[in-house]
């Protein structure tokens, strides 16, 4: 198993973010972690369509859009050309129809939870998705610290998958760095979004590095 890292632009420079792409893309980053807020789900808002056709014209790394809105199926299209699309367990009564439609629309499909919903709630649609999310911060902002109590939540999404023989892919997303993706990647992650550790970095190619090397061990035993 290969350790992803996807890197959220979040936090970088809007005003160079071609610029901030490229460091992206020399440093080999897996994927462009795309969050988009809309002051309803979330109380914050970030980008949308526009801002997503401009990145994903010019980037060639695979954006994963992770949306955090109130009525997502109405959104699918719009950011259609994602690799995956994750939406929040906490945002639509009929996620079944949702993950429906991202597959209709050839993307693969996340499945996110926020820190205070149990593992057990999107238990009935892991045999339909390609990836689950756990938020390791409460989704709206970059840059916050790192809720350790989620890595048992990690755990218990690990084992369940693997007592159900089930090819779903975990990633962390939020307060990511140095110090916790290990202890991230030992409880099964495999893919690491990482925002304002990598952006607000003065070398983006060695802090990814760092990461990797955190994950070396580790993944090679699994
Ligand atoms: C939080 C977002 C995250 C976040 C990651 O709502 O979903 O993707 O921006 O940024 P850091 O790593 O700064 O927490
Ligand atoms: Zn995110």
């Amino acid at each position: 198993m290969n350790l992803k890292i996807s890197s959220s632009i979040l936090s970088c420079d809007f005003l160079n973010l071609s610029n901030e792409l490229d460091k992206l893309e020399n440093a080999g980053l897996d994927y462009i972690h795309f969050d988009v807020m809309d002051g309803h789900f979330v109380p914050n808002i970030s980008f949308g369509p526009c801002i997503f056709d401009s990145v994903k014209s010019y980037s060639s790394i695979p954006i994963e859009t992770h949306l955090m809105i109130s009525h997502p199926i109405d959104y699918i299209n719009a950011f259609g050309g994602s690799d995956t699309i994750i939406f929040h367990i906490e945002s639509d009564d009929n996620p079944m129809e949702v993950i429906e439609k991202i597959k209709n629309s050839n993307m693969k499909v996340g499945i996110s939870l926020n820190p205070n919903t149990k593992y057990e709630k999107i238990i009935p649609y892991l045999t339909y998705v390609d990836y689950v999310l756990v938020m390791s911060v409460q989704p709206g902002f970059g840059g916050q610290k790192f809720l350790v109590d989620q890595v048992d939540k990690i755990k218990n999404i690990y084992n369940y998958l693997k007592k159900n023989n089930l090819k779903v892919i975990i990633g962390v997303d939020g307060g990511i760095n140095d110090k916790n993706a290990k202890m991230c990647i030992d409880a099964g992650v495999s893919t690491l979004v990482v925002g304002s550790f990598l952006m607000k970095s003065e070398n983006i190619s060695r802090s990814c590095n760092v990461l990797r090397e955190n994950a070396r061990v580790t993944l090679n035993s699994f």
